[in-house]
């Protein structure tokens, strides 16, 4: 299994089946509105800063792909969505580019795009010796020059690495290698669907780490997507361990609870709308990620991409109007009601 077909079939599974953990916790962060704002919809602000650069909204487009030429399309149409919004935007783990340099462009067409803020990607698992040794550091300064990126995101996916037919399995050393990077370049510590737990976000404050991309459980389910891949290659064993692990992981809003260790933080898991961004924003994050809605939209074009963000930034505007925010510094005083399967999280933090 090469590395380039693995990426297409994440993309036919992610947009073709139900593959989203059981619960959107988000769903469960109630917002108290005010019935009397004193804001006017069309004077709201939502520009920010993230780690030096300004955005025109605290939107992240969350990497997902690049590695197979069917996948240029994709970033494209990402890219120009992002730029023409003011937005930040990532690309896919880069590892595919790096072992075979003719992927290079699928993942460098961003450059041709005025993107504010642009995120390279490699995995944790990649920067450690497994079967086969652990990407150079000439190979990821590879990657964060190919899309000229303004911070470098380290993924951290073992709960997909261990649901996977060719999955890593080694994790020792990990922490010395994201220490040595985060000396060099901004990271960002990314989880991609089971969350941080705040043992976790104490190591990344520690090693010098940037900022942190939340990534829980709301979303979509890694261990779900390789369990339908390891049926479709008939390895049964495999298929259980995803199916076992599916609803595996730390809820979203928890993990960004967990991971408030004064750095900018992303929300992202199961960020479906421009109110999640807001119940994000909320709860303290700078930005909030998210990848398979945006899939959805690049695969058919670039304007539905730009639809897709303008109607983001209708909803984001709206839950500060309706909570009388006139810019994002508001929104961080925005009283919060937790309710649900949240509540039993919230009782044992
Ligand atoms: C098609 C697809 C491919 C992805 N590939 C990567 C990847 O290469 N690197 C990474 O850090 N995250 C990857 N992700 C994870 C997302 O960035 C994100 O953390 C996760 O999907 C949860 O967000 P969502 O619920 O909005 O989909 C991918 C997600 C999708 C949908």
């Amino acid at each position: 299994m090469t590395v380039e077909k693995r990426k297409l079939e994440h993309i036919d599974i992610i947009s073709t089946q139900n593959v989203s953990h059981d619960y959107n916790y988000w769903d469960d962060v109630d917002i108290v509105q005010r019935s009397m704002p004193e804001v006017n919809f069309d004077e709201i602000d939502t520009t920010t800063t993230f780690l030096g650069k300004k955005l025109k909204l605290p939107i992240l487009i969350s990497s997902m792909t690049g590695g197979h030429p069917d996948t240029k399309k994709i970033n494209e149409n990402l890219a120009r969505g992002a730029a023409e919004a003011g937005i930040a935007m990532g690309v896919g783990s880069e590892r595919a580019a790096i072992l075979n340099k003719k992927m290079g462009d699928s993942y460098s067409v961003v450059t041709e795009y005025d993107v504010p803020f642009r995120i390279a990607n490699v995995g944790a698992p990649q920067l450690i010796r497994q079967s086969r040794n652990a990407l150079t550091d000439d190979e990821i300064e590879y990657a964060v020059r190919l899309i000229k990126a303004n911070a470098l995101a380290i993924h951290f996916n073992f709960v997909q690495e261990l649901s996977q037919p060719e999955g890593d399995r080694n994790a020792k050393g990990i922490k010395n290698r994201v220490g040595k990077l985060s000396k060099k370049y901004k990271v960002i510590a990314k989880e991609t669907g089971a969350g941080f737990s705040m043992q976790d976000a104490l190591d990344f404050k520690q090693l010098g780490v940037s900022a942190i991309d939340t990534g829980g459980r709301s979303g979509t389910s890694f261990a779900a997507v390789e369990s339908l891949r390891s049926r479709d290659k008939a390895d049964e064993k495999k298929e259980r361990v995803g199916r076992t692990f599916w609803n595996w992981g730390i809820p979203s809003p928890i993990s960004l609870i967990y991971s408030n260790v004064e750095l900018p933080l992303i929300a992202s898991g199961g960020i479906r709308t421009g109110l999640d961004v807001f119940r994000g924003l909320a709860m303290g994050a700078s930005l909030g990620g998210l990848a398979s809605t945006f899939l959805k939209a690049a695969l058919q074009s670039d304007k539905e991409v730009t639809n897709l963000i303008s109607k983001l930034e209708v909803e984001l505007k709206s839950a500060m109007m309706l909570t009388g925010c006139s810019n994002l510094r508001d929104i961080k005083k925005v009283r919060r009601v937790y309710r649900g399967r949240l509540i039993e999280w919230m009782n044992q933090i």
